[in-house]
């Protein structure tokens, strides 16, 4: 059934490569570490145009053409609709802007409230991750798991800010220092979604990333989750759909994972 969305994405990711180096408009959004360059723009515009071809009576939107739709219709969309696909072009933008690999595109279809179908591809590495609810979860076709580790002092885990400068990017910091002692180390990948498909390949351990868009964790949640590993904002609730201060781990470390950030924040 998605088939030709797997072909579409890959497409597009081969763009991305192919263009990587080149001369590029790149636009600052809402401040000047929030970036968008043409290859956003172009890469949303073929994807959305394949899905409507494809599925017609299904809605999409994706990070650059949110705006459109207005942010608490997109919230609503995001409840209710029957068929609604959530694209991040460039999950990355930054590392696409300054020639660095690990940007990723980050395709979802989410069914009344529900991630059905994700998709995460990095095109530098050739790596697709994909899952459907309930059929497990998968990397270039074979299945994927995430990672035996039982204690965060064997756990390698990752992070990312987001692109602003107000309190959420100062919480990341300080949880930054107050982590890293107690892991094995500590990774900035730069994509969210990336560090997600690493946490369900078990190549990560747990990902954190204070108030992330949803676009940025649309695919790669459900991802985890049918890698058989757990979702959920930082103070254990349930993942909101509104910048979610959002977390996923291998599923084993949960306790003390959750037990530092109560400690960190006092939740
Ligand atoms: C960003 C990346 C980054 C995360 C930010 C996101 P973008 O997405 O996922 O790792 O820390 O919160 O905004 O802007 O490259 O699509
Ligand atoms: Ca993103
Ligand atoms: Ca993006």
């Amino acid at each position: 059934m998605f088939e030709r969305i797997h072909e579409v994405v890959i497409e597009a990711g081969k763009t991305l490569v192919n263009k990587m180096n080149s001369n590029f408009t790149v636009e600052t959004k809402a401040n000047d570490i929030d970036l968008v360059t043409e290859m956003d723009k172009k890469t949303e515009k073929y994807i959305t145009e394949e899905i409507k071809k494809n599925f017609p009576d299904h809605a999409v939107f994706g990070e650059e053409t949110v705006d459109e739709i207005g942010h608490d219709n997109m919230l609503e969309m995001l409840a209710s609709h029957p068929n609604l696909w959530v694209i991040d072009p460039i999950d990355g933008t930054t590392n696409y802007v300054h020639g660095l690999p690990g940007y990723t595109i980050s395709v979802a279809l989410y069914c009344k409230g529900e991630a059905a179908y994700g998709i995460i591809y990095d095109p530098v590495a050739k790596e697709f991750f994909v899952a459907e609810r309930g059929k497990g979860a998968t990397l270039n076709g074979e299945a994927m798991c995430v990672s035996e580790h039982r204690y965060l002092s064997e756990s390698l885990v990752s992070t990312g800010l987001p692109a602003n400068n107000n309190s959420a990017r100062y919480h990341g910091l300080e949880d930054y220092v107050k982590i890293t002692p107690v892991t094995r180390d500590i990774r900035i990948l730069g994509s969210a979604a990336l560090q997600c498909a690493y946490v369900a390949a078990g190549r990560l351990d747990a990902v954190w990333i204070w108030g992330v868009n949803i676009w940025d964790i649309a695919a790669g949640r459900l991802i985890v989750e049918e890698a058989g590993g757990s979702v959920y904002q930082l103070d254990g609730s349930e993942v909101r759909f509104e910048f979610p201060h959002f977390t996923c781990t291998n599923g084993k470390i949960d306790k003390e994972w959750k037990e530092i950030f109560a400690s960190i924040h006092g939740f």
